[in-house]
């Protein structure tokens, strides 16, 4: 090729120059752009401070042990003998004391039989579920999720253009027969499921089905991903097994999060899968993160070590227990009639289902900003997946409990009930 003078090639350059400034994104981020937009909600700061957040996912602020996370960080980042392993690299899999006190402490007792070696540590709950989608799943394989599903989970499996399909759920979670037709309808790579205190819906899947899903994993192949970070927020009932302690297959992934029984500023998270998977999923975290950060896991082993995390877990359900009735008790006189609400044991979320013809999307502002009622909440319908043809469920919401007091509740569910039952007046007239 004939070599280009240097006024050619400088033009050459301006036209490479303009042709590269706005270089196209990925297409998965055109992709993603409603499910992005419905998780920026979930992140918003609401300005206006007499608004009453129902929509706070965040555990109270009562519950996070700042004072012992400040007392631990000081003593650690002052010993000569531990400053070094805070600050300085660490084990891609994370700390092994820690997945030690994990193993011990959270699982065993609850019938998961593990070693620190099927354990890595995670950035939250989110980095094990991204990871372990990753590690996984391909683009176009089938993933079934529980109807209504967590909105960050569907945010994720639109990030790798996998295609949900919802599985009816009832006060016992997901229902056993809806998971087996679509089993053999969708062929799925895997179920997601948030079988303890679940989010958005505050049910929780039965022993018996738990075991059955255990079962169906190895019948058709298929990946279980267990995703539990509401179980140690347990305030009514007994634990019940997690899937993973029914898994003979292997098929189970479980991931869990210390964003709601410590504190979510940390990102502290892990995941429990078989060492073929595991390995897949740690290298997946050399490629992307290369670990955890590890002040935060030596706070957090600390914890541990000082005896702290069975008390922690105790203290945080007696704050939630009161919110969580206070919450119920105001539904139950405030709202609409015909209004049904779930019955949650723990967690942080109660799940409302208005009379039906109800459109809590399109009330949401008003709510937001009529003087009397002033209240947010997470609006229902874009938390379910629908496939083509399905009519939207617009009826529904969730309110959390856990960021606020039982009086603020008690003068929220007042405002909102009130303001409801006046939309629903306003409907039926309309009719
Ligand atoms: C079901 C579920 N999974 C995962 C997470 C994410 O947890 P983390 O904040 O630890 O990433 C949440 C947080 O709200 C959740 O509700």
């Amino acid at each position: 090729m004939a070599e280009l003078s240097k006024k050619e090639s400088a033009v050459d350059a301006k036209a490479y120059m303009a042709a590269a400034k706005e270089p196209a994104l990925a297409k998965r981020m055109d992709d993603i752009v409603g499910t992005a937009f419905d998780n920026r909600i979930l992140f918003e700061k609401i300005p206006d401070p007499e608004v009453i957040k129902f929509t706070i996912g965040s555990p109270a602020v009562q519950a996070i042990p700042h004072e012992d996370i400040a007392k631990i960080a000081t003593d650690l980042l002052n010993n000569p003998e531990n400053w070094l392993e805070c600050l300085g690299y660490g084990p891609v899999e994370g700390k092994r004391e820690l997945r030690e006190s994990i193993a011990k402490e959270l699982l065993a007792p609850k019938g998961v039989h593990v070693t620190a070696d099927d354990i890595l540590i995670t950035v939250g709950g989110i980095g094990g579920l991204g990871m372990t989608v990753q590690a996984c799943m391909n683009a176009g394989d089938v993933v079934l999720v529980e109807n209504p599903t967590f909105i960050q989970a569907e945010l994720i499996f639109d990030l790798y253009g996998i295609k949900q399909v919802g599985v009816d759920m009832d006060e016992n979670g997901i229902i056993i027969e809806d998971l087996e037709a679509k089993i053999k309808k969708y062929n799925p790579k895997m179920l997601y499921t948030i079988p303890t205190f679940q989010n958005p819906s505050g049910r929780t899947l039965s022993r018996e089905r738990r075991e059955k899903i255990a079962q169906l994993a190895e019948q058709y192949d298929m990946f279980v991903l267990e995703d539990d970070p509401y179980r140690d927020i347990r305030f009514h009932g007994t634990d019940i097994t997690p899937i993973k302690g029914f898994d003979k297959s292997g098929n189970v992934i479980l991931i869990n999060s210390f964003s709601k029984t410590f504190a979510p500023g940390l990102r502290l998270g892990y995941c429990v899968a078989e060492p073929r998977i595991l390995q897949k999923i740690i290298d997946i975290s050399i490629a992307t993160n290369s670990h955890t950060p590890m002040l935060q896991q030596c706070i957090l082993a600390e914890y541990f070590r000082r005896g702290l995390f069975a008390n922690q877990v105790k203290r945080i359900a007696d704050i939630y227990r009161p919110r969580c009735q206070a919450l119920m008790d105001g539904i139950d006189k405030y709202f609409p009639e015909g209004t049904k609400r779930t019955t949650p044991e723990g967690g942080l979320f109660c799940w409302v289902t208005l009379p039906e013809g109800m459109d809590t999307e399109k009330l949401l502002m008003e709510a937001r900003e009529t003087p009397e009622c002033k209240c947010a909440y997470i609006t229902g319908e874009k938390s379910f997946v629908y496939q083509e043809g399905d009519k939207h469920i617009t009826n529904c919401m969730r309110l959390a409990y856990g960021a606020i007091d039982e009086a603020t509740i008690e003068a929220g569910c007042k405002r909102l009930g009130a303001f409801m039952t006046k939309k629903y007046e306003e409907m039926k007239n309309n009719k």
